[in-house]
């Protein structure tokens, strides 16, 4: 894991990332089923963002604390069904409600190797009131493919797509 500092102005990131959050927003503008929508998000960022082999989500079931996460609306070859709080890469950004952004698979005690191509991984916590709705869950077969901008660039996701859903109580 790396810790996640970015120089970049608000201005520079918006410029960079203005057609993924402006196609983001196209998909969500008028529709707030929330699987639906991060249906429409895993495969727009899976056609967008270059040198991954999965994008997509975990959703949490069950009332937080208790539960697990259960995979939901993805892009990729099939994944691992299950994942506890406190395992994996997933599991962890979800228990530590932390965006978790791991160079090196190999390196993170613990990684839940659903594909043996992933070398890298970032994953962005769902927080939403005091829950923890799900994850967003980024693999990449390149080693170190993902670095600050981009943790930066998928919290912006995943905070328009919260915003953008109705969320059950
Ligand atoms: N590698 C993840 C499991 C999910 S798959 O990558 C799609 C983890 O360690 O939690």
């Amino acid at each position: 894991m790396l810790p996640i500092p970015l120089e970049m102005t608000d201005a520079t990131f918006l410029e960079r990332n203005a057609g993924l959050l402006a196609a983001l927003d196209g998909l969500l503008a008028g529709e707030r089923e929330p699987i639906a929508n991060m249906a429409n998000t895993a495969a727009l960022l899976f056609g967008m963002l270059p040198e991954l082999n999965w994008a997509g989500f975990y959703r949490w079931r069950s009332a937080w604390p208790q539960g697990e996460l259960v995979v939901g609306p993805f892009q990729g070859k099939p994944a691992c069904v299950r994942i506890a709080p406190g395992r994996g890469v997933c599991g962890t950004a979800a228990q530590r409600r932390q965006t978790l952004l791991v160079p090196d698979v190999h390196a993170f005690d613990g990684h839940i190797a659903c594909d043996p191509a992933s070398r890298s991984e970032l994953v962005v916590p769902l927080l939403h009131d005091a829950r923890v709705l799900g994850v967003l869950d980024l693999d990449s077969p390149r080693p170190a493919r993902f670095d600050a901008a981009d943790a930066r660039l998928l919290e912006e996701v995943v905070r328009r797509l919260i915003a953008g859903c109705d969320w059950p109580a």
